[in-house]
């Protein structure tokens, strides 16, 4: 059974976090890793990066935002970004990656989740809905605003 784990991002393995790509026709869904470690570095406070590793094979990232004092309450805690590699994609490793953000959610108290998604054909939305989240009608930006109650 392969084991499935949440590590930091170390000097280790930045590189090949950078490295990670998800299929090209995803590429408009979400941001090269190398750009959110760049906003996880301006925001220490708030961003969650985790890689994920299943044995000890680099699989993906995940990015969770926790800031439960914003005004804006979407954004005071959620899943910020979430890349599978390309050929590591339907394994379960994406809905592992949102259980433990939600998991680290639940332990700083929070009660609900955000996610925004690209609609479209390759996009992320049918994965969000089956782990759980709801559109909430708003839309930011071109994204969907979805939510989860923890
Ligand atoms: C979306 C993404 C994160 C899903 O990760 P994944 O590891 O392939 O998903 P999982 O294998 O964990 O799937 C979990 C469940 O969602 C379902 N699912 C995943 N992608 C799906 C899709 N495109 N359509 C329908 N169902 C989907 C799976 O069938 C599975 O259901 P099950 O538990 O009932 O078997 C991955 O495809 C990816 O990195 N996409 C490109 C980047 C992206 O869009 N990121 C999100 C930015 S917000």
């Amino acid at each position: 059974m392969t084991a499935l784990r949440l590590t930091e991002v170390t000097t280790g393995n930045v590189r090949d976090a950078c490295r990670l790509a998800v299929a090209p026709h995803q590429q408009e869904h979400v941001a090269l890793v190398a750009q959110s470690l760049a906003e996880a570095y301006a925001q220490p406070d708030v961003a969650w990066p985790r890689l994920i590793y299943a044995d000890d094979e680099l699989v993906g990232f995940v990015m969770g935002c926790f800031d439960p004092d914003c005004p804006i309450e979407y954004f005071r805690c959620g899943i910020w970004r979430l890349n599978i590699a390309d050929g590591q994609q339907g394994k379960g490793y994406g809905r592992f990656a949102v259980e433990a953000v939600l998991d680290e959610a639940r332990r700083r108290g929070s009660d609900a989740a955000t996610v925004f998604w690209v609609p479209g054909e390759h996009g992320p939305e049918r994965f969000y809905l089956r782990l759980g989240f709801r559109p909430t009608g708003r839309i930011v930006e071109g994204q969907v605003l979805g939510r989860l109650e923890l």
